[in-house]
């Protein structure tokens, strides 16, 4: 790989203590990066080069486990370095200019820089501006990279305007728009999956398949984030991002080549065939729950609201469930489902294609809720791995169906090393691969598509927030999302708590 120095913005942050710089480094422990390389960390706190390599490798608890010996540790960390900034100030980024052209020549990185912005989102438009400013985008001598964290926007038009300030000073290939999810092994394989077997796109269309469902559960709550969460909800934080990408690796067509433009050519057409929902019919298709105070077993868990920093009349939905449709030649008529929530029973991303019953059930069921369609179960996280399920005759006489699951975890391949989402993407960038980060038109088009449903949420107070109690697979009301007799969510666990009630907050 080419020399680089890779600079951080926000490096004293969160999101670089936990998952940048931990990524780095095993990037470094598993001989991925250039023997000339240094990581420059820019941010307003006060550290000087050698309090931020003992911040980095005696404090953080995400990265002392890292098993590097301690040799190596020393001769990494003297490629790490830190500059105090006011991240608001043109004038500045004169100084990170001269600290980066003392870098390069101390590092021979072929003046290759690679800008990461870990900063709050008001910051985005105005460092690629500062950059520029000291021509610091300027490919004259090597190349410029810029790589931007989520939120990108917080609606249409605000992405819009960020992606036009952005492309004033770096043009649409310079520039990696980071969506974790996509740096997600299983997440990838979903198009493996499709594209390199025979057996599963012959069915993956309208003929075959009954529905699908995208679920992202968590257990966690909102403890830490409250601020921003409160301000985001689960449509922005986890569906218009995260979500609907996973939706475009199960439903795109398949593209003529694997390369950047073709996949995300795919997906952009894609996201132009998802149905709008319109805001009068929101209340239709779209639930929002918040969770609730539960007992699990004797464990008190507190409601959102209970939280410190949320407003105890907050509307922000930490659950969400959604049904669209795909208006093209291929999916007309299959209902999609997503749902998302935090204080679920367990953390699970999964997706789950189930295909048309037989034409005519010839054989009794071992057990009546057995389900008569196969489902196809692509787990995305965690015990990541394929799960068919199918029926199967009961050994005896007579002919009895159960189902069984023919099962693939990736944990059966012993040597395989997956990778972090941000090891795999953080490479991408430096080897110039876009193919696993968003193109521009690919966000305004998410957030075209749920910009109805949260304008409909602030105008109409009649669209009720459905409380769940922690612990739950959500508000039951979202059962009714998925019609047809006795079909419901697949939930891949069980509730942790008997209290499944829910109310009308
Ligand atoms: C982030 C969201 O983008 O993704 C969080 O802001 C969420 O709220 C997280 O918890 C989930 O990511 P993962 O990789 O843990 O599933």
């Amino acid at each position: 790989m080419e020399p680089l120095i890779l600079v951080i913005f926000g490096a004293s942050g969160d999101l670089a203590e936990r998952k940048l710089l931990p990524a780095v480094l095993e990037l470094q422990k598993g001989g991925f990066l250039p023997e000339n390389f240094a990581v420059l960390g820019v941010s307003r706190s006060k550290f000087s080069d050698e309090a931020f390599r003992e911040k980095i490798f005696f404090e953080s608890d995400f990265i002392k486990s890292n098993g590097m010996s301690e040799e190596a540790k020393q001769t990494f960390s003297e490629k790490l370095y830190y500059l105090a900034i006011d991240t608001s100030n043109e004038e500045d980024y004169g100084k990170v200019k001269e600290k980066l052209i003392e870098l390069n020549t101390k590092h021979q990185t072929n003046h290759n820089f690679l800008f990461y912005l870990s900063t709050p989102p008001n910051l985005y438009s105005t460092i690629p501006a500062a950059l520029a400013a000291h021509g610091l985008n300027k490919e004259t001598e090597g190349w410029r990279r810029l790589v931007i964290e989520k939120p990108f926007g917080h609606d249409e038009a605000s992405a819009k305007a960020l992606n036009q300030d952005l492309l004033k000073y770096f043009d649409e290939e310079r520039i990696y728009r980071i969506d974790h999810y996509l740096g997600k092994e299983t997440v990838q394989n979903l198009l493996v999956t499709r594209f390199a077997n025979g057996i599963f796109e012959p069915l993956w269309n309208r003929n075959y398949v009954e529905r699908v469902e995208i679920t992202a559960a968590e257990s966690v709550g909102v403890k830490g984030r409250a601020g921003y969460y409160d301000q985001s909800g689960a449509l922005k934080d986890m569906v218009q991002n995260h979500l609907l990408q996973i939706l475009a690796h199960v439903a795109m067509e398949a593209p003529n080549t694997a390369d950047a433009n073709a996949i995300r050519g795919e997906k952009q057409k894609l996201f132009q065939a998802i149905r709008a929902i319109k805001k009068e019919e929101v209340a239709k298709y779209v639930i929002r729950g918040q969770y609730i105070a539960s007992d699990m077993d004797g464990r008190i868990e507190e409601g959102y609201r209970d939280h410190e920093d949320i407003p105890s009349n907050s509307k922000t939905e930490t659950y969400v469930a959604l049904k669209l449709f795909i208006d093209n030649w291929r999916w007309a008529g299959v209902p999609f489902f997503i749902r998302t929530g935090k204080q679920m029973p367990t953390k699970v991303t999964e997706v789950v294609v189930t295909f048309k019953s037989p034409p005519y059930p010839l054989f009794k069921r071992e057990y009546e809720f057995d389900d008569l369609n196969n489902q196809l179960i692509m787990r995305i996280q965690p015990d990541e791995g394929i799960a068919l399920q199918f029926g199967m005759k009961v050994p005896g006489a007579g002919f009895k169906v159960k189902n069984v699951d023919m099962e693939f975890h990736y944990s059966e391949l012993v040597d395989a090393y997956m990778p972090e989402a941000y090891e795999r993407l953080l490479l991408d960038c430096m080897r110039g691969d876009a193919t696993l980060y968003t193109h521009g038109e690919s966000v305004e088009a998410a957030w075209r598509f749920v910009d109805p449903i949260i304008q409909a949420w602030q105008e109409d107070n009649a669209i009720p927030v459905y409380g769940y109690p922690a612990g739950t697979w959500g508000p039951n009301v979202a059962d009714d999302l998925v019609d047809g007799e006795n079909e419901t969510w697949h939930n891949p666990y069980k509730s942790l708590t008997i209290n499944d009630n829910y109310c009308v907050l």
